[in-house]
């Protein structure tokens, strides 16, 4: 199978996923496979935000597949203001096999993919985290066996990861539950479009702000109350968003048996500190899998 970006979420069909998951756990099993994969290619990250995870494992992952990447952070400003992003795209396709970015705005990086004429990865944009989803179901397929018909429930702020966990898993088959205090809903364009890979997969998506509806779930999964880039001071939303907490009551109330977090976790806020060092947290195996599902993206990308 071979992609030409890796841009969103809904961009892929359920056997391209799933064909990239099973790769990644075989580039996991069998990194010495894969370690030419990307011999003589150089991958320029550009990011307009803070990251820990996707740079170092964007990096790594690289290196581990025989090929070379160059980080350019924050110092250029926000793409599109020095020069325009179809101007830094070309200038990229110049020298680099391809881009790694992560942005304010999609439309950034939607157009960098119109003009690069390499291929472009979404490491994060204001609608989707697609990196981040694919190793959250390849973890998920790694301990369940399967994904299809599991019931998830992600709890929190509906942002760029509840987006991209929603379409992914209604995409996979998966029975996605978002629920969200009043007013931090999925942005209701995102909610049809899952809706109807939904049905077409035979999942459910539901979305709701009764964190009541978080019954008879397999899995819990949360992210920060506040994304990058948005100001919004914690002590403004707390009595909003603290009955949605991640806590011991609400993961048996749930019946869950794992809880995941993309990370940085902000203990005490959306997940308490017992909860997420507890044994059925599997967020560090969600961390590790960042690179081996983003080297599946890639492998693909060169093939
Ligand atoms: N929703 C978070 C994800 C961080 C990995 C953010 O955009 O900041």
């Amino acid at each position: 199978m071979s992609l030409q970006h890796f841009l969103a979420d809904q961009l892929q069909d359920k056997q391209q996923l799933l064909a990239l998951i099973e790769q990644a756990i075989d580039i996991k099993n069998n990194p010495g496979k894969y370690s030419q994969a990307l011999a003589g290619k150089s991958v320029v990250m550009l990011f307009e935000k803070p990251s820990l995870r996707t740079h170092i494992s964007f990096d790594i992952g690289i290196q581990k597949l025989g090929g070379h990447s160059l980080y350019i952070g924050q110092q250029n400003g926000q793409l599109g203001e020095r020069e325009r992003v179809k101007d830094v795209a070309k200038n990229l396709a110049c020298w680099a096999d391809a881009i790694v970015a992560r942005v304010f705005k999609q439309q950034v990086l939607d157009e960098m993919a119109e003009y690069a004429g390499i291929p472009v990865i979404n490491a994060l944009s204001d609608l989707y985290h697609p990196c981040q989803a694919l190793a959250d179901y390849m973890a998920l397929t790694e301990n369940f066996g399967s994904v299809e018909g599991l019931n998830i429930a992600y709890i929190g702020d509906g942002n760029n990861v509840s987006n991209s966990l929603m379409l992914m898993g209604s995409i996979l088959g998966a029975n996605v539950t978002v629920i969200t205090p009043q007013g931090y809903e999925p942005d209701s364009a995102l909610v049809a479009e899952a809706q109807k890979l939904a049905e077409q997969s035979g999942a459910t998506l539901t979305v709701s702000t009764d964190i009541d509806d978080a019954k008879n779930q397999q899995v819990i999964y949360t992210d920060t109350w506040i994304s990058m880039g948005d100001g919004t001071k914690v002590d403004a939303i707390l009595e909003k968003f603290m009955p949605y907490q991640i806590n011991e009551q609400l993961m048996a109330k749930a019946g869950a048996s794992a809880v995941m977090h993309c990370q940085p976790a902000h203990l005490e806020q959306e997940i308490t500190t017992s909860v997420f060092d507890s044994e059925q947290s599997i967020a560090f195996q969600q961390a590790e899998n960042r690179m081996w599902a983003q080297n599946s993206v890639l492998v693909s990308l060169f093939k």
